[in-house]
């Protein structure tokens, strides 16, 4: 069926879902939305980021969106519940730590979960965790600074490496076996991540799961517009076709420098998504 998949988020994290669904889905007409004005939200009130959302979820019922997709951990955490309540029959799907598919397969060994604060804080995460966590082997940890170092995209560089080893030095890393990327922004860092970390530690988001979900629901209610395919496309094959526009707090990307620089985070992400 016509309209457009909405995918939102405070910033370029969000693309890190918006990618993963265009694989999965070519045929789809998608709208991302980087709320720039109000990056980051992980540090901002509860309120604060209930009425950013809100507003998102405004622009895009006026955007012709079948669904939307709440592509950041921390607007999910604290407004999922709000605006489903508030849009009715507009389903909208949100991203949640992968913290459940993380604890079925650490066997018994310990599972870091990294998020912004305001997720860490949240009663949404704190519960799934309290659900799924029956020995007591999961641990949060704050990471804002690496959703600043992604705004700026500085993705490899040697602050981004002082600034993980220094947030991990507190863990016994030999210990681990999971660590649950809880923010979208985080994608970009796998490679650092993966330099870092023992081999042993297997990292996971809840990005795929969250666009098997998306599929899902479409397929309920008769609104893809191609079957359900298990199998990602190939990027390079349909990276040019895929019909797509950007907007930023409601304005749209439309010069050439800001279009190849998502061009390239796209690049850069189908790199991490091999990782
Ligand atoms: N990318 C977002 C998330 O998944 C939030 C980052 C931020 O704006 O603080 O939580």
């Amino acid at each position: 069926m016509e309209g457009n998949i909405g995918v939102f988020d405070s910033g370029i994290g969000g693309l890190t879902l918006l990618h993963q669904a265009m694989v999965l889905m070519p045929h789809e007409k998608f709208i991302f939305y980087a709320d720039t004005d109000h990056v980051p939200y992980g540090t901002k009130t509860r309120e604060q980021v209930m009425s950013y959302v809100d507003a998102v979820i405004h622009f895009m019922v006026a955007h012709d969106c079948k669904a939307v997709v709440i592509a950041c951990n921390t607007a999910t955490a604290v407004a999922a519940e709000f605006v489903r309540s508030r849009y009715g029959s507009l389903p909208i799907i949100g991203i949640e730590p992968a913290v459940k598919p993380a604890v079925a397969e650490s066997e018994g060994k310990r599972v870091l979960v990294v998020a912004t604060p305001l997720t860490v804080h949240e009663r949404k995460l704190r519960k799934l965790v309290e659900r799924v966590d029956d020995e007591h082997l999961v641990d949060l940890l704050e990471l804002p600074g690496l959703v600043e170092f992604a705004e700026h995209r500085e993705f490899v560089s040697d602050r981004v490496t002082a600034y993980l080893k220094e947030q991990l030095s507190g863990y016994e890393l030999d210990q681990y076996r999971e660590l649950v990327l809880g923010c979208t922004h985080f994608n970009y860092f796998k490679d650092t991540f993966r330099a870092l970390l023992p081999a042993q530690i297997h990292m996971i988001d809840g990005s795929l799961g969250t666009v098997r979900q998306l599929m899902r629901v479409l397929h309920s209610r008769q609104l893809l517009l191609a079957p359900v395919s298990e199998t990602s496309a190939d990027w390079e094959m349909i990276k040019n076709d895929i019909c797509v526009r950007y907007f930023a707090s409601g304005r749209e990307v439309v010069d050439a420098e800001r279009l190849e620089m998502i061009r390239q985070l796209h690049e850069r992400l189908e790199k991490m998504r091999k990782i």
